[in-house]
């Protein structure tokens, strides 16, 4: 497949993996771009911007394709170094960039100036048409179904999907809920150019995440997600478990009173617990809907092999077979 985004990119497949906090590490993101796509590792999983430079340099031991890094800028009140992760993905020669959270305006001009393809994540058309303006190459538009922060505007990628392609004149990714041949083709379909996964890359013998975290995926069903923080504006798609349980209840009881402190002990240091020990139920971890689709563990070489074929056989055999 030859689209917008395996030109701009220069990859092989029009299949991105989304930046994921201690899951996006160099093993995946090698795998998914040995396996023709864009693996991308998570910044802020690394405690410096020393350490990412060494987890970019383990990444490129491990493949010499494309490779992205994922820069997330939160809305805390102590920024982490930005500047220096940025200098570590400037001197890794990293050459794609997913942007997301804030807008990412600040940085573009140090990016670009190092040649780098900024792919901005976005659950809005409005905030996608704000990413075009301020001259990102790209963007990743997540829908409701996502796994991670989805917005507060609620909008499924069936009406997210073609009202970017209504708006936008950048190439763009589907992201939220896509888990196989069938989301990329209806992705294609509805004029993304290519698919962006989360969670699907999770279940996978290449993710570096506890066998818990895996069989937690598998058991899962489109029903087991909950969206957390959301009085908060931060809305959140975690698996339930009695962490996130607790944290509706307060939800519940607080109301609006609601602060952040109230639920930073099932929220806060989570996720190493989570996916490196396997705990769990220690607290709120993101998961998409799409966990429901899931139901094997592969390579991830299986999993975008997989893609790709079934993706020819849906397009040549069920659609053309229809108009014939
Ligand atoms: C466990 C997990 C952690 C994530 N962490 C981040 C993150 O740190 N930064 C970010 O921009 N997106 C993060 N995401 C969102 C993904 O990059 C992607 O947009 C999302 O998973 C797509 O939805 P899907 O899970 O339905 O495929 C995370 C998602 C998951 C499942």
């Amino acid at each position: 497949m030859k689209t917008r985004i395996t030109e701009m990119f220069g990859i092989e497949h029009p299949i991105i993996q989304g930046g994921m906090h201690y899951v996006g590490f160099a093993e995946l993101a090698a795998a998914v771009s040995n396996a023709g796509g864009l693996g991308i590792i998570t910044a802020l999983t690394q405690k410096s911007p020393e350490d990412l430079a060494k987890e970019i340099a383990r990444c490129r031991e491990m493949t010499d394709k494309p490779i992205g890094v994922n820069l997330t800028f939160l809305p805390v009140v102590e920024a982490p170094d930005y500047p220096g992760y940025i200098n570590s993905i400037i001197e890794g020669g990293v050459k794609v960039v997913e942007t997301a959270g804030n807008n990412p305006a600040k940085w573009l001009p140090l990016l670009k100036e190092n040649n780098i393809k900024v792919i901005h994540k976005c659950t809005t058309v409005r905030h996608a048409l704000k990413a075009e303006g301020i001259g990102c190459d790209a963007v990743s538009v997540d829908g409701f179904e996502c796994g991670g922060h989805p917005g507060e505007d609620d909008i499924p990628n069936m009406i997210l999907l073609p009202r970017a392609a209504e708006e936008l004149n950048i190439p763009f990714v589907s992201s939220g809920g896509m888990a196989d041949a069938r989301s990329l083709v209806a992705s294609l379909a509805m004029g993304a150019d290519g698919m962006n996964m989360g969670t699907r890359f999770i279940a996978t013998k290449d993710a570096p995440v506890h066998e818990n975290v895996k069989q937690a995926i598998l058991a899962a069903t489109e029903l087991d997600t909950r969206l957390v923080m959301r009085p908060l504006r931060n809305t959140e798609r975690v698996l339930t478990n009695k962490a996130v349980e607790k944290i509706l209840e307060k939800e519940k009881e607080l109301g609006a009173h609601i602060k952040f402190e109230d639920i930073i002990k099932e929220v806060s240091g989570v996720y190493p617990r989570v996916m490196l020990d396997g705990e769990m139920d220690a607290g709120a971890w993101s998961c998409g809907m799409v966990a429901g689709l899931i139901h094997d563990i592969p390579t991830v070489q299986e999993l975008m092999d997989r893609i790709m074929n079934e993706s020819k056989q849906l397009i040549e055999d069920r659609l053309k077979g229809i108009l014939n």
